[in-house]
Parts: structure tokens; C-alpha cells; sequence
């Protein structure tokens, strides 16, 4: 798809906030703003999204926030002290399954939180604003042709509240002249070439990647129903390139600013290739692509799926001069064969406490100006991360649960660390909390080894080439009980009560992280 840039060259940069750009389409849409020549900032919770999803010119430059959409004071803080030219949605709940039975979760989500976005965006003066939509606001139209004239009739608490947002900003646009475009995807998949970001949901609820993860594995891809009313029995769907919907954001926002100030209101647009595949299809296609078999397990029909979701994208190709790629089905599934791949790498990782390892610990530390970093950290971490290794921090943070820190108090202590950290080029993979109470009898809390279990799935951690520091023996015991190829104590923090009481010799003692890494990187 061409992307002209006129209004970068009329206009130099344009400053974009991407709200849930560290989610599958968020971050392919970042990536291509940011590779536009655009000042990309992200602002996203984690709660599905992830911190790796988040490019490190972005994250290295300060411009990753981590939050809700729907914090209106620090939304608001960050609006008002950058000057924005659009801000681009994704942050919403996305399960058809799950809002069936959690309806309350996407209200609250898909349509307060986008409403107060809204409202920080009004006071702030920013009025440009791009939605990511969905079919599911067409709900189970038949054979009717899908274009943005048929009546919307949304079947899910997933599609009513997406259009809920809609009617929002169309209200919005009569009232305040916000001006707002919705893309309505179907079925979005594959990965940006340069596999950078990707699809990496958690649980993995969707075909594609359920059929390569399947097709890696050597089991059987699920296949839900083969009694509808389609070619082949199965669901048929409009499978379009992750990339061309990022082609797709970029044009909305360019309309936007080259119409100036004149046009406002809200406008809706169909994305997808105009052209259906069944599950049978795909799956056969994936058989083609990667010259093997996939063996299916036939279950009963998925609660809530229609059996037939192709669009119309006629709109949107003569608004915003969209045009999805020909061959589709062979570049999604060979992208997103080739990031699944790369997900399923093995890594190797530094897991580490941080209280008394990276930071002084006063005792639940709540004033995020007092916190700081022991000298020497950055030197270790940068020399672990050029080395190789992940950084993860793993930290039992039951001050929440006593009482004596809140849940915000703790989030600004790891911005803090990001941006200190992120000044000299490195970036914590993750962090895994244990939030509770030490006398609850959770699986997760130190010297438990739950969260570095979770954390190596979740990113393919080879666990015999990782490492566990900390300050504590309960993280060196952590360590040991996940299996790790060594676990380290540094005499920082408690770790100097520790060294002098114990003295058990099996036990790495060291004085500082410095030390540690000769053990691991130069030995
Ligand atoms: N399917 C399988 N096996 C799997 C996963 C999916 O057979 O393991 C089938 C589904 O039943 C469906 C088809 O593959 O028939 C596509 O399912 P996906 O979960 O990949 O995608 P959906 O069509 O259900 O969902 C997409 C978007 C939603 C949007 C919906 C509109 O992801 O956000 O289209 O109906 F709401």
C-alpha cells in the first residue's frame, strides 16, 4: 500500500499518542508512525499488552507511560505538557468470550476509560482522535454485504461496546468538534516484517497463531464447528495484514490533518481484504506454507462466532486510499510463522530482586523521590544486557497488602527506574510481582519459584542459562527452586545482615552486583 507523507514534509514531525500501544495492533501501528518519522509516545497499562512490545527508541527517549487509559490525571498531565497532533485508541478489552461473561469489565473499559481519554483530550486541547473498531459492531449479518451501511446490531457485550465508543465520539464531535475517525477491523493478523512487534496474547484465543503454535508442537489445531452454512462447513472470515491496518492509521491521521480545522465530526470505516477464508482454508494454507500436515480435533461450534465476516472496504479505499495487500493469506501466515518462531527463541535472563539489590530499602519505600540506585547498577545491567541476557525484575511487594505503600506509590518507584535506566540504553523485560499478604498461602511469593516459572514461558526463558540475584536468602532459595543455573546474594541491602549470619558455603555471596556479573558474563 503506498503511504504518501505529504503532511510530515509540510508539517516536520507530528506528536502522536498511542493509548495501548504496547498491544498486538497498538505497537505494529507505533512502529510504523515511529518508522514515518513521527515523535511517538506510548501510553498503556500492561494488563494484556506488553513492555517488549514497545519500541526502544520509544521507551529509551522517556516517551513509554505506563497506565490506564482511564487515569484521568495522569492522561491529562501528559496531554497538556506535550502538544499532540492526534491521540491513536487501542487500550480496550478485545474477547468476545470473555464479555459475554464479563460484561461489567467491558463497559468499563471499552467505554468509561475511553470517555474519560476523551475528556482529558477536550481540556487539553488535543482534537484529533483515531479509534480502533471492530466487525463485532455488525454483529451476525448473513449474506448481507458488510459496508458501513448496513445497520450496526452488535451481538457481544465486546461489539456493543465499541459502538458504544462510537456513538461517544460521534456525540462528541456534535458537541466539543472533536474530530474523530473508527476503523472497524476484521480479522487482523500476520506481523510487521521487520519483526519488531507482533501478536502475543495471553491467553491466545486466535486462529492463526493457535494453528503455527500447533503446527510447532506437533498437536492438533482446534477447529470450533463444521456445520455452518459455508463452503466447507467452518467459520468464514477476512484475515487482513497487521501492516496494512498500520497503513490504514497512518492515512486516517494524515486525512485528519490535511483537512485542517474545518472538518469535524466522526467518521467510520470498514478494514479488511475483501476476501474470505474458512478455518479449513487457513488451515490448509498454513499446511502449504510450512510443508507439513496439522492434524484437527472437530469441536461444537464457539459460542457467539458468526458463521460468515467478509468486508466491504470500499469506503475506506476511496477516503483514505486503502489498498490491502493481493496474496494476503500467504504473507500473514509467513509473518506470523516467522515471529512465532522468533517468540519461541530460546532466551536467557537475569531474574533480580529489587529492593536492597538495585535500590536502598528504607521499608516500603513510597516517596518516589528518595528512591536510587545502588552505585554500580547501571554499569552490571548494561553489561548483562549486552551480554544477551533479559532483565527481569522479581519482587515480593506485600507493602500494598499491609498497608503501607498503595498500588500508585509502587508504579512510580519502577517508572523511576525505567527512566533512570533507560537513560543509558536499558530496559527491564518485565516485571513479576507477588502483591500479597505474607500470611496468605500464595504460589508466588519468595522463595517460591511461580514467577520465574511464568515469566520463562511467557518469553521462552531457557531457565539452565538464567540467574537469580538478590539480597535475600529467600531469593537465592527462589532461585534454586526454579531450577536456575545459579543463584547469587549481594551483600547490598539485607544481603550484608545476611553474609554475616550465615555463612552457608553453597550460597554465592557477593559484595555487589559488579562482582556477580564477573561470575556470569566474564567467567
Ligand atoms: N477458531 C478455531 N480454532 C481456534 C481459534 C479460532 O477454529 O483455535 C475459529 C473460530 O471459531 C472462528 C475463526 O477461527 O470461526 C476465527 O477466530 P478468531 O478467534 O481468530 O477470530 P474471531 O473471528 O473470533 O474474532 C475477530 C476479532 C474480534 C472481533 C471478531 C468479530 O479478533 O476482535 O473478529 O467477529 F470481535
Amino acid at each position: 500500500m503506498e503511504v504518501a507523507r505529504s503532511y510530515a514534509n509540510a508539517r516536520g514531525m507530528a506528536s502522536v499518542l498511542v493509548v495501548g500501544g504496547a498491544g498486538y495492533v497498538g505497537s505494529s501501528v507505533a512502529a510504523h508512525l515511529h518508522d514515518q518519522g513521527d515523535q511517538v509516545w506510548v501510553l498503556d497499562d500492561l494488563s494484556t499488552g506488553h513492555r517488549s512490545l514497545v519500541l526502544d527508541s520509544v521507551r529509551s527517549a522517556g516517551r513509554f507511560i505506563e497506565s490506564r487509559a482511564g487515569d484521568r490525571s495522569v492522561v491529562e498531565a501528559l496531554l497538556r505538557s506535550e502538544k499532540f497532533d492526534a491521540v491513536f485508541h487501542f487500550a480496550a478489552k478485545s474477547l468476545v468470550g470473555e464479555s459475554v461473561k464479563q460484561p461489567e469489565i467491558y463497559w468499563e473499559n471499552n467505554v468509561a476509560q475511553t470517555k474519560s481519554l476523551l475528556d482529558a483530550m477536550l481540556v487539553s486541547g488535543v482534537k484529533r482522535f483515531v479509534f480502533s473498531s471492530t466487525a463485532a459492531v455488525y454483529g451476525d449479518p448473513g449474506d448481507q454485504e458488510i459496508s458501513e451501511d448496513l445497520p450496526e446490531n452488535p451481538i457481544s457485550p465486546y461489539g456493543e461496546t465499541k459502538l458504544a465508543a462510537e456513538a461517544l465520539l460521534a456525540q462528541y464531535g456534535l458537541d466539543h468538534g472533536l474530530r474523530s475517525i473508527a476503523l472497524r477491523y476484521f480479522n487482523a493478523a500476520g506481523a510487521e516484517s521487520q519483526l519488531r512487534v507482533g501478536e502475543h496474547h495471553d491467553p491466545e484465543t486466535h486462529l492463526i497463531p493457535n494453528l503455527l503454535a500447533a503446527a510447532l508442537a506437533d498437536q492438533p489445531i482446534s477447529v470450533f464447528g463444521s456445520d455452518y452454512e459455508t463452503r466447507d462447513g467452518t467459520c468464514l472470515r477476512d484475515y487482513i495484514h497487521v501492516e496494512d491496518l498500520a497503513h490504514a492509521h497512518a492515512a486516517a491521521f494524515r486525512r485528519m490533518l490535511q483537512e485542517g480545522t474545518s472538518v469535524k465530526g466522526f467518521e467510520a470505516f470498514n478494514l479488511g481484504s475483501e476476501s474470505g477464508f474458512t478455518v479449513r482454508e487457513v488451515i490448509s494454507a498454513a499446511e502449504r506454507i510450512l510443508g507439513k500436515k496439522i492434524r484437527q480435533n472437530f469441536l461444537p461450534r464457539r459460542p457467539g462466532d458468526p458463521a460468515k465476516l467478509v468486508a466491504v472496504a470500499t469506503r475506506a479505499r476511496q477516503a483514505l486510499g486503502f489498498k490491502p495487500r493481493e496474496n494476503a493469506m500467504e504473507s500473514i501466515l509467513t509473518s506470523a510463522f516467522e515471529w512465532e518462531s522468533k517468540k519461541r527463541a530460546p532466551k536467557k535472563a537475569v531474574f533480580l530482586d529489587r529492593d536492597g539489590t538495585l535500590n536502598p530499602d528504607p521499608g516500603y519505600l513510597s516517596d518516589v523521590d528518595q528512591f536510587e540506585l545502588f552505585p554500580g547498577v547501571v554499569d552490571a545491567l548494561r553489561e548483562f544486557q549486552a551480554a544477551g541476557f533479559l532483565l527481569v525484575v522479581i519482587s515480593n511487594q506485600s507493602g500494598i497488602a499491609r498497608g503501607k505503600i498503595t498500588h500508585d506509590q509502587l508504579h512510580r518507584i519502577h517508572e523511576k527506574l525505567d527512566r533512570l535506566l533507560a537513560e543509558h540504553g536499558i530496559h527491564i523485560h518485565h516485571y513479576a510481582l507477588c502483591l500479597h499478604h505474607p500470611d496468605e498461602d500464595c504460589a508466588c511469593r519468595k522463595p517460591k519459584p511461580k514467577l520465574i516459572l511464568e515469566t520463562a514461558s511467557r518469553y521462552s526463558i531457557d531457565l539452565s542459562r538464567s540467574f537469580m540475584i538478590g539480597d535475600k536468602m529467600s531469593d537465592v532459595e527462589c532461585g534454586r527452586n526454579a531450577g536456575l543455573a545459579g543463584s547469587f546474594m549481594v551483600g547490598t541491602g539485607y544481603g550484608a545482615v545476611e553474609m554475616k549470619n550465615l555463612g552457608d558455603s553453597s550460597t554465592h555471596f557477593f559484595k555487589s552486583l559488579g562482582e556477580v556479573v564477573a561470575q556470569i558474563v566474564r567467567r
